[in-house]
C-alpha cells in the first residue's frame, strides 16, 4: 500500500445543502492522519486551470484554519453550517473533446495527488468515473443530490435538508391556503424521482401528492380522482388543499411539461366546475375551488443544512478517508441499513448508464415502500393502485440491472 500525502476533493454537479460539511469533514479527517487535502475549484474545470498554470497548487490547499470572516466565522467548523459549496460546481461538464480531457489528466498529474474524493450525483460521477479510468486515478465517490436518486445508497447528502424546505414551504402555505379556502399546488424538484416530493409532502401535510413512480402523467382519471379526494374533504369540512406534485409527473399527453403545477392547478379548477355542473349533491360547491401554483424552486437546494444532513456528510467524509488509508479504491460511499459502507463504483456507474440508456430512473420510489403506505394510510391521495398502470415493472426492470458487488 503506497503511503498517502496529499489527496484532492472537489464538488460536481448540482449543489446541494451539505457540501461544505462534507469537505470539513474530508479535511479534518485527513489532517489528523497528515495528509494534505487540496480542494480542486469548479470540479473538471479546476484541473484544466491548473494544467493551464491558472492556480498554484499551493494555494488550493484546505485547512481547517481558512475562510475566516475576521471577527465572525473561524475555519471549515461554522462553514459546515452554510450550504453551497466552498470549491465551486458545474452543473453541466464544459468539456467534449479529446483536448480538454488530455488537459484535466494533466491538471491532476500536476497536482501529486494520490487519491481524489468527488462529491457528485449520478449524472457528474460517471463523468468523474469515466475520467478516472483514463487517468489512472484513484477515485473513491460521496452521493451528493436532493433527488436522493443515487443507486446502491438509501441517503445522499443535502435530501434530507431539502425534505424540511418542502415541509416548511407547506407548513407557510397552510395558513394563505386557508385563509382564502385555497388548493394550492407546489411543484417540487426531483428530476424523474419522487423521494423529495413524497417526503416533504408527507412531513408537511400535502393532501395529495403525485410522483412519477405513482402517477406518470396527469391523466382525465388521475385529475378527477383529484378533485373527488377535494371534495370528500370539503364535505368533512376542510375547505383548503394542500397539493404537491414532483416536477417529473409528465403532463396529460404523457410527456414532460414545463410548469406541471401550473397545469395542475388550472386543471383542478376546471374539472371541479365540471363536477359541479353535474348536479351531484358530492360536488354541490366545487365550482368555489380556487387554485394556485407554485414552484419552490432553486429554495430547495439551499437552506441550513440540517443535522441530519450534517452528521450524514460527517460519516461519508469520515469513510472516504477511511478507504483512502485501506487502498481500496473505486468505491462509492453509501448508506446502507443504519450503517456507512462503500460500494464498487463501477456497478453503480453500470447501473446509472443502464438505466439513462433505458430513460428510466436509476433509484426510484419503490411503489410498495414504506412511505408509500404511510401516505395512503393517512388518506393522501398518491394515485389509486386499481386503475393506474403498475408502476412496479419499473423497479424490477431497476432491480434486475443494479447488481450491487461488496
Ligand atoms: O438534480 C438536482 C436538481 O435540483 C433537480 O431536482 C432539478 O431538476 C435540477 O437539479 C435543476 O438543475 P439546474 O440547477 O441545472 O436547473
Amino acid at each position: 500500500m503506497t503511503s498517502i500525502q496529499r489527496i484532492g476533493i472537489l464538488t460536481s454537479g448540482g449543489d446541494c445543502p451539505g457540501l461544505n460539511a462534507v469537505i470539513r469533514a474530508v479535511v479534518k479527517c485527513a489532517n489528523r492522519r497528515g495528509w494534505d487535502v487540496i480542494g480542486i475549484p469548479y470540479s473538471t474545470d479546476g484541473f484544466m486551470q491548473v494544467a493551464d498554470g491558472q492556480y498554484d497548487p499551493e494555494h488550493l490547499l484546505l485547512t481547517d484554519h481558512g475562510y475566516d470572516i475576521p471577527g465572525i466565522l473561524q475555519g471549515l467548523d461554522v462553514l459546515q453550517f452554510l450550504s453551497g459549496t466552498i470549491l465551486g460546481s458545474l452543473s453541466k461538464s464544459r468539456f467534449d473533446g479529446p483536448d480538454q480531457v488530455s488537459k484535466i489528466l494533466a491538471g491532476y498529474e500536476k497536482l501529486n495527488l494520490d487519491a481524489l474524493i468527488a462529491i457528485g450525483g449520478d449524472g457528474s460521477l460517471d463523468i468523474i468515473y469515466d475520467l478516472a479510468q483514463r487517468g489512472g486515478w484513484n477515485l473513491i465517490g460521496i452521493p451528493k443530490t436532493i433527488d436522493n436518486d443515487v443507486p446502491f445508497t438509501e441517503k445522499s447528502i443535502g435530501f434530507n435538508t431539502a425534505v424540511q424546505t418542502v415541509n416548511s414551504a407547506l407548513y407557510d402555505l397552510t395558513f394563505t391556503a386557508a385563509s382564502h379556502d385555497r388548493v394550492m399546488v407546489v411543484e417540487v424538484m426531483g428530476r424523474d424521482a419522487g423521494h423529495l416530493a413524497l417526503h416533504g409532502g408527507i412531513a408537511g401535510g400535502a393532501d395529495v401528492i403525485l410522483i412519477p413512480e405513482l402517477v406518470p402523467n396527469l391523466s382525465p382519471l388521475v385529475i378527477t380522482q383529484i378533485c373527488q379526494h377535494i371534495a370528500d374533504l370539503r364535505q368533512r369540512g376542510r375547505k383548503f388543499a394542500l397539493v404537491v406534485v414532483a416536477e417529473g409527473v409528465h403532463g396529460e399527453d404523457g410527456k414532460p411539461q414545463h410548469l406541471i403545477g401550473e397545469a395542475l392547478a388550472t386543471a383542478i379548477a376546471d374539472r371541479s366546475r365540471t363536477l359541479c355542473q353535474t348536479g351531484d349533491t358530492a360536488y354541490c360547491d366545487m365550482d368555489r375551488v380556487e387554485t394556485r401554483a407554485m414552484v419552490l424552486g432553486h429554495i430547495q437546494r439551499s437552506g441550513i443544512p440540517t443535522a441530519s444532513d450534517r452528521l450524514l456528510a460527517s460519516a461519508f467524509g469520515r469513510k472516504a478517508v477511511d478507504l483512502i488509508a485501506e487502498g481500496r479504491y473505486n468505491r462509492l460511499v453509501v448508506w446502507e441499513a443504519g450503517r456507512v459502507r462503500s460500494k464498487d463504483l463501477s456497478d453503480v456507474i453500470a447501473t446509472v448508464r443502464e438505466c439513462h440508456l433505458r430513460g428510466i430512473c436509476p433509484s426510484p420510489v419503490e411503489t410498495d415502500s414504506t412511505m408509500v403506505k404511510v401516505a395512503r394510510s393517512l388518506g393522501i391521495y398518491v394515485g389509486d393502485p386499481d386503475t393506474l398502470p403498475d408502476p412496479k415493472a419499473v423497479m424490477q426492470e431497476v432491480a434486475a440491472i443494479a447488481q450491487p458487488s461488496y
